[in-house]
């Protein structure tokens, strides 16, 4: 079976196909159920619940039947006595012995299918932050957090009601029918001729009302995801005036949607009224030819009353099979797109709470060994072509270039978040893959480009970089950042919140809280990407003088735009399609009076002296 692709937009479950069933489906499905194993005595106790309520409630018509014979004297069945009074305590007694065993059954189910669900969610969370960085540049966010919210919600569903429902249902409608022959066997055999023009309708009629409401969905997710692409880029909407065309362009997807509501609401309501008929007319018709048997003596008005009675339950049961086959449909497929998460191969990480012990300290030293590199999702479009360079443990490294060079690249190479296709990275000597994975993240901090933090406060934020360290070291971490004075100013100090619930910072201010962060962490390595581009010339000379500070003791790889700032590195590198264009010391590459580094550095400050 094709696997599916992971990228439809919009997350609404209901909206994803939904797969028909089949073995593998339900084999699929079956593993889901694995997670059910740690309860299976309590599952197994709330099963047997749920077969005897069903059991217990079948035999109210019974009761009910004999009761109304019982009050014109006549007994129906040989076990129990013609007795009112009898009859009803036991149908009391009964009723209230079902009503305890549902209640167990329901707390039962809902325990179970809440602890499993949490497990179940545990893992996809776990699989889902230890998957490779490429996992994520094929999905949107918002899909795999739908995946952990309404898939997941969907499969609890089945697990708590939809499971018994089928059972129970089952149940009243086998037994049911088998109960109708054995009261009557002429109204049974009149009811069952109803029984195919109701069943055929029903097909043709819902097949054609579900497409006309999936079609109504869609649109209405359309009409959705308009509204959250304009509130989220309102800004955008405004400073090009494209209210009108945003209110048109939402207006013409809800006259869609009423056109297909309407539309559906007609068949909708021809199918009603056409069941009603069916319905009441089944009802008259075995009253009628029931109250004919009774007066020729055939039957008793107790058996007639049973009769309808089960009749009602069987019809019942048969009405909720629909439902309960779609919500299993989109059970299963819900699984299905969970079990993929579930499958897919996690980076080699150890997870657990020793993940921060460095087994191997590195001094330093780095080296990019005749590099080689495409994104995985575009193979084609090679962006590193053979680079190599080494940094010496304790030097400062700048990597120049035009945008778009790979420079950034170079920075998640380092981090491991991707492999190069060919060429290794060695850290002090040792190829990467040698090293363990956690072994080389504990030991490099990277300041990114585009500085994102958490939601949560600025001391959390900072904390990032070293859980275990306590309040002291933050604030110290932060006056070596420069960001202590700015922190201060804020009403709330380290406690302001920050992100998208509170406090917006700047981008230097951002920076800097970065800065901190990866001081903190103390790591061997430390990758400055663009750290000091969105700041004026005073915050530059602030953050600069808290790179500096940061860049003491370990191998610093500055990724820079601003050619004035990487003067004093120990050795600059100049990447320029793919390769290596220059390799040498600020004065070493002047002096060649020639090349894409003298170009740069004579445009920028040329640029300097005339502003
Ligand atoms: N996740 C990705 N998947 C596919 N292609 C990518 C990905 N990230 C970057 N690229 C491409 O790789 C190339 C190098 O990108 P990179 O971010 O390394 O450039 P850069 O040198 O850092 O540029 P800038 O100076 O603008 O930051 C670009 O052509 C970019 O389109
Ligand atoms: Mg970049």
């Amino acid at each position: 079976m094709a696997r599916p692709r992971l990228n439809s937009g919009d997350s609404h479950s209901e909206d994803l196909p939904k797969p028909k069933l089949n073995k593998e489906l339900l084999k699929k499905a079956l593993h889901i159920f694995s997670y059910l194993k740690p309860y299976k005595g309590k599952f197994i106790i709330g099963m047997v619940f749920l077969i005897l309520s069903s059991l217990t409630m079948l035999t109210f018509p019974a009761l009910l039947g004999a009761m109304i014979d019982a009050s014109q004297g006549k007994q129906t069945y040989t076990w129990l006595p013609s007795n009112i009074m009898y009859i009803g305590g036991l149908s009391l007694a009964i009723l209230s012995v079902m009503s305890i065993i549902s209640f167990f059954r329901i707390r039962l189910f809902v325990e179970i299918a809440e602890k499993s669900l949490a497990n179940i969610r545990r893992d996809s969370y776990m699989k889902l932050i230890t998957l490779p960085v490429d996992f994520f540049a094929n999905r949107r966010v918002g899909e795999l957090n739908s995946r952990l919210s309404s898939d997941l919600s969907q499969i609890q569903d089945t697990m708590t009601t939809t499971l018994a429902e089928v059972i129970r249902q089952t149940i009243s409608l086998s037994l049911g029918v088998l109960l109708l022959v054995w009261v009557s066997p002429k109204l049974a055999l009149l009811n069952l001729c109803i029984l195919p023009i109701l069943v055929v309708t029903a097909i043709v009629f819902g097949k054609y009302i579900r497409k006309l409401s999936k079609q109504t969905q869609d649109q209405l997710a359309d009409s959705n995801s308009i509204v959250q692409e304009t509130l989220l880029g309102i800004t955008n909407v405004k400073a090009f005036v494209n209210e009108y065309y945003e209110s048109q362009r939402y207006s013409k997807k809800l006259d869609n949607v009423v056109t297909l509501a309407v539309k559906g609401a007609t068949f909708r309501g021809i199918f009603a009224s056409f069941i009603i008929f069916c319905i009441f007319g089944a009802v008259i018709t075995v009253i009628w030819y029931g109250a004919n048997l009774v007066s020729q003596g055939e039957i008793t008005v107790g058996d007639l009353t049973t009769y309808i009675l089960y009749s009602m339950f069987v019809a019942g049961s048969m009405g909720s099979f629909p439902e309960l086959y779609a919500s299993i449909q989109r059970a299963l497929g819900a699984s299905e797109r969970v079990l993929e998460i579930l499958h897919e191969k996690t980076e080699n990480i150890i997870i657990s709470e020793d993940n921060k012990t460095i087994n191997k300290s590195l001094m330093g030293k780095l080296t990019f060994d005749n590099i080689r590199f495409a994104y995985p999702t575009r193979p084609d479009i090679k962006i590193l072509k053979g680079l190599s360079f080494t940094a010496e443990a304790g030097q400062k490294i700048a990597i120049v270039g035009p945008s778009g060079a790979g420079k950034s690249t170079i920075a998640s190479l380092i981090l491991q978040f991707y492999h190069p296709n060919e060429g290794k990275i060695y850290y002090d000597d040792i190829p990467s893959d040698s090293i363990s994975l956690t072994d080389i993240r504990n030991q490099v901090a990277i300041v990114p480009q585009d500085v994102l933090l958490f939601g949560g406060t600025i001391r959390e934020n900072i904390n990032y970089g070293k859980l275990e360290a306590g309040p002291d070291s933050v604030i110290d971490a932060a006056k070596r950042a420069n960001a202590h004075d700015f922190i201060m100013s804020f009403p709330d100090g380290y406690d302001t919140i920050v992100g998208e619930r509170g406090v917006k910072l700047s981008g230097g201010q951002r920076q800097r809280i970065a800065i901190a962060r990866a001081l903190l962490k103390d790591p061997s390595i430390l990758i400055l990407d663009e750290a000091t581009s969105a700041l004026d010339s005073e915050s530059e000379r602030l953050v600069q003088e808290a790179l500096e500070e940061l860049m003491k003791n370990r191998t610093s790889i500055i990724i820079a735009h601003r050619l004035s700032t990487i003067k004093n590195a120990d050795s600059i590198l100049v990447v320029d399609n793919g390769n290596v264009a220059d390799f040498g010391n600020h004065f070493e590459l002047l002096a060649k009076g020639s090349g894409l580094y003298h170009h740069l550095y004579t445009l920028q400050s040329s640029q300097q002296v005339e502003s």
